[in-house]
């Protein structure tokens, strides 16, 4: 939508003063749209929005879990990785006055591992954080993908061997199913990057290869496969060992997989993984999947992701084992593990799924003064209930009674003061409650002394 906006004038050129001029411009028209992939949200879609929030604080804090926050701005620096990962190429990044590489963070993992290295010190390990930041991707807008989100991110940092693994699983688990997810709705693929080292190493292909040939492997679904072997090869693999690996990317099984490629430990450690999340109560809700890579490189071990189960959307939420990333900041390796998990899939699933809630605003009660003469008491009124720590809304717009009404249902209102002209003379107020819609008149100073 344009719209003309006359109080908004184009400026015209400097003055010798180096200050625009503003007058007798030509109005101009601005656009109403949010920047193309990022979202405005007006008070029902908040409301959804917190309520997703809540529900992802209180899984992460029931586990132990602290916030944590930052800034959205970061030095570009953070983000340089040498494997080619995406997400490089897709920061919003600037010069700031001062003529420093500025980017809108992209996720949240690198200020982690700085926030951590800063104090590292006079922190006390393991520790268990949360966060929600708003980040910025310059992506390829398709279903399930915005220049910006929300991103849940819980990580476990100083904690090696599964039970960090088994931490944030049953954080993001748990918050699933207060969602009102089941294992029918969602599914964690898990796999381990270890086990696609030593299938790639089985392959010949140099160790200094491996990270470049699994950020393209992780583009699988989103490439055509003429493509996909085109970048492989474009990596140095020769059309058999595409195949190869194309094999393995289709086994289905731990017990397949070993059957090609030996024991391993990281096969032992996802049986466990697996196990014990059953018995943590999440039984069915994860299962195995060597196709599972992940377009991060600074992942080291295990790698998950939650996909809805009619694989129609796009990654819910992906994370896994970092064990090296804090060290590659020039500090010493500290082991971590965590996920992200942004609110833009999830939204689309549950409202697919019908398993949003209705959500009002919910108000206690809505204060109705008749005219401007009953302000001073609707005042006092919605104040005495106010500090009863419930919510007061006060309509001030003098309408008719039966809009005044209309509006207190609304809002959610669950009573209604009326405040009267005669009522008030013989010291009354009118208490309605809304959903019985049935009215009894109260004296003012009891209401006053027992609001709500
Ligand atoms: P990621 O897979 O890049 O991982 O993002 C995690 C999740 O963020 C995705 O599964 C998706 O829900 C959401 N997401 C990412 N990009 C977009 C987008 N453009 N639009 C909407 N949603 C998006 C990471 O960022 C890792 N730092 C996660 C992590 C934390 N690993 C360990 N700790």
């Amino acid at each position: 939508v344009r719209a003309p906006a006359p109080w908004l004038a184009r400026p015209r050129c400097g003055t010798a003063s180096g200050r625009a001029t503003l007058a007798h411009a030509p109005p101009m028209t601005i656009s109403l749209q949010p920047v193309k992939g990022t979202r405005d949200f007006y008070p029902a879609e908040l409301r959804l929005r917190s309520w997703l929030f809540e529900i992802w604080r209180e899984s992460a804090r029931q586990h132990g879990f602290e916030e944590y926050d930052a800034c959205v701005l970061e030095s570009e620096e953070l983000y340089v990785r040498k494997a080619g990962d995406e997400i490089t190429e897709q920061l919003y990044s600037f010069d700031d006055k001062g003529g420093r590489r500025i980017a809108l963070r992209p996720e949240m993992t690198p200020t982690l591992a700085r926030l951590i290295l800063q104090r590292k010190n006079a922190l006390s390990f393991p520790l268990k954080w949360f966060t929600i930041p708003q980040c910025f991707r310059y992506e390829r807008m398709t279903r399930g993908r915005k220049r910006e989100h929300y991103q849940w991110n819980s990580d476990v940092v100083g904690q090696p061997g599964l039970v960090g693994e088994l931490e944030v699983l049953s954080v993001l688990l748990m918050s699933l199913q207060k969602m009102g997810l089941t294992p029918q709705h969602v599914q964690v693929h898990l796999n381990d990057r270890r086990i696609l080292n030593a299938v790639l190493e089985q392959l010949g292909v140099p160790p200094e290869r491996h990270l470049p040939v699994m950020v393209v492997m992780d583009k699988r679904d989103k490439l055509a496969p003429e493509e996909l072997e085109r970048q492989l090869r474009e990596q140095g693999l020769a059309p058999e060992q595409v195949r190869r690996l194309n094999e393995y990317l289709r086994m289905e099984t731990l017990a397949q997989v070993r059957a090609a490629l030996g024991d391993a430990q990281p096969l032992h450690d996802l049986e466990r993984l697996l196990g014990l999340l059953d018995a943590a109560g999440y039984a069915g809700f994860a299962q195995f999947d060597i196709t599972v890579v992940r377009g991060l490189s600074y992942y080291t071990g295990t790698v998950f992701e939650v996909r809805d189960a009619g694989a129609t959307l796009r990654a819910i939420c992906g994370g896994g084992r970092y064990d090296s990333l804090l060290s590659t900041f020039g500090g010493e390796s500290i082991p971590a593990v965590g996920f992200g998990f942004g609110d833009v899939v999830i939204m689309e699933l549950l409202a697919d799924l019908k398993l949003l809630p209705q959500l009002t605003p919910a108000i206690d009660v809505a204060v109705i003064p008749f005219s401007e003469a009953q302000v001073p008491q609707a005042l006092e009124l919605s104040q005495a209930v106010r500090r009863a720590g419930l919510r007061a809304d006060a309509d001030f717009s003098f309408r008719k009674l039966k809009r005044a009404l209309q509006r207190a249902d609304e809002i959610g209102a669950r009573t209604a003061v009326l405040l009267m002209p005669e009522e008030l003379e013989r010291g009354e107020v009118v208490v309605r409650d809304m959903a019985k819609r049935e009215e009894r008149r109260v004296p003012l100073q009891d209401y006053l002394a027992h609001p709500g």
